[in-house]
């Protein structure tokens, strides 16, 4: 009973998150390009040495297009997918509740990187490709996360590295906006 509730309040915090997300920067949409044919000739995940990503985003998410700007700026080539829906992506890769955020990425290699992880993570983990891993997230959104920068507020949070068994450990711990760069 006290785990279902505690299921139920986590489910609300993230519910809450999200939402807060969708209202975020609704203006971004007149700006956005959901169809951008350069940006699908550009993204060559299969070549190798690139830094492909596809992402898998809701067309309405501001902090989603920050974190996708985030990436490019730090050299990945990144497709980007909008959709309404994002939780059969979520369950194909494998995302638990508990560590969903609002956008998914995938590599090329099959990794994915769930939420605003910042890219020098993602690009250390691309290149350690630690045993039994398959990824990292950032589960929800904390303030002050690439993507996600309101003033100069900070949340500290911890990267977590998801593992082919379905379990989680800490890969890094972010104790301040520095760090992130
Ligand atoms: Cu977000
Ligand atoms: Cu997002």
């Amino acid at each position: 009973m006290s785990l279902f509730r505690t299921t139920l309040t986590v489910s609300a915090v993230l519910l809450l998150t999200l939402t807060g997300c969708n209202k975020a920067e609704n203006t971004d949409l007149i700006k956005e390009k959901p169809n951008d044919a350069a940006s699908l000739t550009v993204a060559a995940p299969s070549t190798k040495g690139a830094l492909g990503l596809e992402v898998y985003k809701s067309p309405t998410c501001g902090c989603c297009k920050g974190w996708v700007d985030h990436m490019s700026n730090a050299g990945f080539s990144v497709n980007a997918h909008d959709m309404g829906d994002l939780q059969p992506v979520k369950r194909s890769q494998g995302i638990q509740r508990d560590t969903q955020s609002c956008h998914t990425a995938v590599s090329p290699e099959g990794f994915v990187f769930e939420g605003h992880v910042p890219a020098k993570f993602v690009k250390r983990f691309l290149a350690e490709k630690p045993v039994g891993a398959r990824g990292l997230a950032v589960p929800a959104m904390p303030v002050g996360t690439p993507g996600m920068e309101m003033d100069n507020k900070f949340m500290p949070y911890q990267i977590l590295l998801l593992k082919t068994d379905g379990s989680t450990q800490v890969y890094a711990m972010v104790a301040n906006a520095e760090q992130q760069y």
